[in-house]
């Protein structure tokens, strides 16, 4: 089992393989994109295939796929397929925004990919193209439902932002009284690609906590997983459940049992942190695994404490100001 210098038992990778998307989410990055990666600089599928067999062997038994929008990776399917193979991975899961997703469901369920999350932030299709500014709205809708046909486990994700989604939150919630998901309200963190100043956080978990309760004063706290990152709520009656990520005022570092590998192969042990350790670089100079594995175990045993810590060690030329796309979300 792989432990880090604070005792917290680490067994989750999530795994960023673009840093493209097909929306351009107000949150994550700026209208005209990022300052794309080439594809030197994006882990080649080998150099995933490879990281993510050492990490298993070392005791990781959980991986999610993120980006960017994974699915805007060719290789992407076939990676699955492979990873889906990687004996000691108990769960493979993915995050999509469900642009391009839902004639692929039925291919990820054979995979084995029993549980999906979902970026929705609206379900207003107006709202929606004012958030991310792509006319995609119903397409994503098309994945919900291929999912729940299918029987893919849904967490729905959406980021609460001042202005701009907070009369969403009562209809989201409201979305679990029919159908078996998990709609998770995240706080929003200044991850935007710089597209905009953040200026600080209107809506934290206990304002998101209240605005629920009020039109749903019945709805009734469950209890939380122990590697949980979201509060866990449901409305007596209601088929699915409610949660709260407290992403910005970060609760939830104390029990964090995750790590990070950015698209350019950069190992993050902290969402907050700015990487410590490039491992496509190093794999491109020949490492062996055993050095590599050295070399992986020395970061998870200098792991900073909680994310206000990551955050402080970063150096003033990496602000934290990157996008949600290049860190995986
Ligand atoms: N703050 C909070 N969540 C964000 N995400 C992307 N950018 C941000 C941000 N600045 C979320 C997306 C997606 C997940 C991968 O990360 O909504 O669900
Ligand atoms: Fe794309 Fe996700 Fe960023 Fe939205 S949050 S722009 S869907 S990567």
């Amino acid at each position: 089992m792989l432990t880090d210098n604070h005792g917290r038992k680490i067994n989750y990778l999530r795994l960023a393989v673009t840093d493209r998307c097909n929306l351009r989410c107000f949150y994550c990055m700026p209208e005209e994109g990022l300052n794309w990666l080439s594809r030197a600089e994006l882990m080649t599928y080998e150099e995933m295939l490879q990281t993510c067999t050492l990490l298993v062997k070392m005791g990781i038994d959980k991986i999610r796929i993120t980006g960017g929008e994974p699915f805007v990776r060719k290789d992407i399917m076939q990676l699955l397929s492979s990873l889906s193979k990687l004996k000691g991975l108990n769960e493979l899961t993915i995050t999509t925004n469900g642009v391009l997703t839902a004639p692929l469901v039925p291919e990820l369920k054979k995979l084995g990919v029993h549980s999906v999350n979902l970026s929705l932030d609206t379900l207003d299709a107006n709202r929606f193209f004012s958030i991310t500014k792509r006319d995609e709205f119903h397409k994503v809708m098309e994945t919900l439902e291929q999912l729940l046909k299918y029987d893919v486990e849904v967490k729905i994700n959406a980021v609460v932002m001042d202005g701009k989604n907070t009369q969403d939150i009562v209809p989201l919630v409201q979305l679990t009284k029919e159908l078996p998901v998990s709609v998770r309200f995240i706080e929003e963190m200044p991850f935007n690609g710089d597209g905009h100043i953040y200026d600080g956080l209107k809506w934290d978990y206990v304002r998101i906590l209240d605005e629920i309760k009020h039109e749903f004063p019945n709805m009734q706290k469950l209890t939380d997983g122990a590697y949980s990152t979201s509060y866990n709520y449901q409305i007596p009656g209601h088929k699915g459940s409610v949660g709260i990520i407290a992403a910005y005022s970060r609760t939830f570092c104390g029990t964090c049992n995750r790590i990070r590998v950015t698209p350019e192969g950069e190992l993050k042990t902290c969402l907050y942190d700015a990487g410590v350790l490039n491992i496509k670089d190093l794999m491109r100079k020949g490492i062996s695994n055993e050095d590599l594995q050295v070399k992986l175990i020395d970061a998870f045993t200098h792991r900073p404490k909680d994310g206000w810590e990551a955050e402080h060690n970063r150096n003033v030329n990496h602000p934290a100001h990157e996008s949600m796309a290049t860190i995986g979300g």
